[in-house]
């Protein structure tokens, strides 16, 4: 897996290579990520040539004119020694100097991976990964800069971060301390993004690499919904389904940035890690700094080899405890259908109306503590609202499990209410600027998690709370970006991380006395939906936008770096809330199907022939959830100008998959699309059922739903249909009416393929 020799250094992962060696300067000179190669003595060849110095360029060295930094790909690069890059490393010296220099120490090999202190981080076992430790050293300051890399064989996944120590007697700040540099050595890639907003999340955005610098960063104090921290470089030739192309992510929740600087010599350096912005940290003597780690992946197999991989790592090798790998409930959250409005026996009437219909798990969303009857109270006074709840949370709890479900809590924790008894009772817990008026977000203001004391008071606070019923599930939300930062227990520029410390410390201390409760994490929908809250909350709520429509695109965005175990998806009521669409109820379902299952409605309020929907869909997705929750994604091309949808989910024993198509405005006289499937076994036959709410032409000419599920059936071996593909019925209407043998598609309309492998 890694191999080193004479200073050579080799990662192997299974369909991967990364390849640097130590410099006669003692500088770390990057040589190769990419596809797998046997390279040994032969990376001399990739070794950059420096007999002459390029003009205009500072020489690093007085006896070696010809050798400049600015010219080299590098592992990790400081400032004022000759590359004008974006480096890696800033720190700054009590005298104002900035000059750094890091140069080779030592090294270290060794099976499995370390954690990292207080941060969540990915984590393996001997025969899962190797970690290499390299020790740079800049002599001058007493400064040492720890790189590791753990490569991941099965998952073609390299993890790295860095580690600053100060061994000199002086203090030094950091004001700048990535977890990743890779340099490449040319620019032609694509750079492909998700960016986005509350109810429109991580809306995928390809531009080409131009020179100077791009950056994909947040600095609302959370990993944020404006621009993901998951981020891909595309071959312009590289697809869904082929060619080259490389992700990164970080294992980290709050301002991060991806820095793409092209320089004019035609390479790119991509660093990711802890927005530099507002950023700075007082490194003391002896002491240290470790970054968040990053994540590295590269695919031969388009965008969605790459996705494979990054969704199978965060399921193996992120996610923890009790909740990895296990089958989630199915659950209905009363937000969408109470709001603040509601009392125990309006609760326990949704609750009633779930059971039957083969829901596992009620949660009771936000309203249920303090005063609070809209967002303008109570968040810090997590005590029960005995008005509302008369017999407590045990009370509805009780009477939740009494009709065979179980019980989960909405939960914000990280914010305070200006009209609540803990601000009264402790003002200086919010975070604000002293002699300023704080600026609201939703009419609230963040605790200050840099301060020890409050994040001791939420562990109590909130073991109390979990320990009060028996609770079986929990939803974290977040619903305010930061402003008006400071804090007396943070140094200049270190409140965003000393607050992210706390909130890890917090959590891990909370899901460790709590191992059974399934946590979801949420911020207001997805605005903080990223690999740090995945470590301690297996699930996240990925919009507040329910509409299938819109879902289609934020789902599709968010799969491409996160797993489908991680996303939770509801269905809700039409017309929907967010955008006022309504939409079929097979259509909410077949898009909220590829996810962890919800609703989120009334269920009192249901038609016959909903309920019978309902029951039908929840026992459907039961049969297949481990696929539908665990299974290789494929996302298609959007077929006809992004008028239609296409994706898949395939078993890993490619036993069985299931296929979704969504059409969103019809069009008449069309002719039937060629679907061709993805990840199945050449060799199997399989059956495939296709699973349609029919429709058809009223009168008037409008297209109606009539009638249940309606299921096709045909057979074919897995070649044909991943390489040559299948015809549906047709969906188009034509002016001569309709037929028996067609499957009218009208606006928004939906269908299943679920192929079955026979038994041979
Ligand atoms: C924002 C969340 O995303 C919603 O699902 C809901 O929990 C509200 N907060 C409650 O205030």
């Amino acid at each position: 897996m890694i191999t080193d020799k004479n200073n050579f250094f080799k990662l192997d992962t299974n369909h991967t290579t990364y390849l640097f060696h130590v410099l006669e300067s003692g500088h770390l000179e990057h040589l190769y990520y990419g596809r797998k190669i046997r390279c040994m003595d032969e990376y001399r060849l990739l070794q950059e040539p420096h007999a002459i110095g390029m003009a205009y360029t500072v020489a690093h060295d007085q006896e070696d004119t010809a050798f400049c930094l600015d010219t080299l790909n590098f592992e990790a690069s400081g400032v004022g020694k000759g590359d004008f890059r974006e480096p890696l490393v800033d720190v700054v010296l009590p005298n104002a100097s900035f000059t750094t220099d890091f140069l080779y120490h030592s090294h270290t090999i060794t099976d499995g991976k370390p954690a990292l202190t207080g941060l969540p981080a990915s984590y393996g076992e001997a025969d899962d990964c190797q970690t290499l430790e390299i020790t740079l050293r800049d002599a001058a300051l007493q400064l040492d800069l720890i790189l590791s890399y753990t490569a991941f064989p099965a998952c073609d996944v390299i993890a790295r971060s860095s580690r600053i120590v100060n061994h000199s007697c002086d203090g030094i700040k950091l004001r700048r301390a990535m977890s990743l540099q890779l340099d490449l050595p040319d620019k032609d890639y694509t750079l492909v993004t998700f960016d986005g907003n509350w109810g429109r999340e991580r809306r995928r955005h390809d531009r080409p690499l131009e020179y100077g610098i791009s950056v994909n960063d947040s600095k609302t104090g959370n990993s944020s919904s404006r621009h993901n921290p998951f981020v891909m470089l595309r071959r312009e030739n590289c697809t869904e389904s082929s060619g080259d192309c490389m992700g990164f992510n970080l294992v980290y929740s709050g301002n991060h940035a991806e820095i793409f600087d092209v320089s004019t010599y035609d390479r790119v350096r991509v660093l990711t890690g802890i927005n530099p912005f507002a950023f700075g940290w007082e490194l003391k003597p002896g002491d240290s700094f470790q970054t968040p780690e990053a994540l590295l992946s590269f695919s031969t197999e388009g965008l969605n080899g790459l996705s494979r991989r990054f969704q199978r790592f965060a399921n193996d090798h992120i996610v923890r405890g009790e909740w990895k790998n296990r089958e989630r409930p199915v659950l209905i959250n009363n937000w969408e259908a109470t709001y603040f409005d509601f009392d125990e026996d309006k609760l326990v009437a949704i609750a009633e109306a779930a059971a039957p219909l083969g829901v596992e798990l009620f949660v009771l969303d936000d309203g249920w503590f303090g005063v609070r009857n809209d967002d303008t109270t109570s968040l810090g006074d997590w005590f029960v609202n005995m008005d509302k709840l008369t017999h407590g949370l045990h009370g509805v709890c009780q009477r939740v499990l009494s009709l065979g479900m179980q019980f989960g809590l909405w939960v914000e924790p990280e914010m305070i209410s200006e009209v609540s008894e803990l601000c009264r009772k402790h003002p200086d817990w919010a975070v604000r600027v002293p002699g300023r008026t704080p600026s609201l977000g939703r009419n609230q203001m963040i605790l200050d998690y840099s301060n020890p004391a409050v994040c001791d008071y939420i562990v109590d606070v909130l073991s109390q709370v979990f320990s009060s019923c028996q609770l079986s599930y929990v939803k974290w939300d977040m619903n305010r970006n930061m402003s008006d930062v400071y804090s007396a227990h943070s140094g200049e520029g270190e409140f965003y991380h000393r607050y992210m410390l706390g909130l890890y410390g917090v959590m891990e201390r909370l899901t460790t006395a709590f191992p059974h409760i399934l946590f979801e994490s949420c911020a207001g929908g997805g605005n903080r939906f990223d690999l740090g809250m995945l470590h301690y909350m297996p699930q996240n709520w990925t919009s507040d936008d329910t509409d299938a429509r819109e879902r289609l695109e934020i789902q599709r965005g968010t799969s491409y770096g996160y797993p489908l175990s991680a996303m939770t998806c509801h269905v809700s009521v039409c017309p929907n809330h967010q955008t006022g669409r309504t939409t079929p109820i097979s259509t909410r379902f077949n898009v909220a199907q590829f996810g962890v299952l919800g609703y989120e409605l009334d269920l009192t309020q249901l038609s016959p022939d909903h309920r019978k929907a309902v029951t039908e869909q929840i026992s459907f997705y039961k049969e297949h959830r481990k696929l539908l929750q665990f299974g290789d994604f494929y996302r298609f091309e959007r077929p006809e100008q992004e008028n239609a949808y296409c994706w898949m989910v395939v078993a890993p024993d490619q036993s069985e998959a299931l296929m979704g198509y969504y059409r969103v405005l019809t069009q008449p006289n069309r002719t039937s699309e060629l679907l061709i499937a993805a990840g199945l076994a050449d060799d199997k036959l399989y059956d495939v059922d296709v699973i349609v709410q029919p429709m058809h032409l009223d009168e008037g000419g409008q297209a109606v739903f009539c009638g249940n599920t309606e299921k096709d059936h045909f057979c074919a071996y897995g070649d044909i249909l991943t390489h040559a593909g299948f015809r549906p019925k047709q969906a188009s209407s034509s002016h001569y009416g309709n037929s028996d043998a067609m499957r009218l598609m009208g606006d928004f309309s939906s269908r299943l393929y679920y192929f079955k492998a026979k038994k041979q």
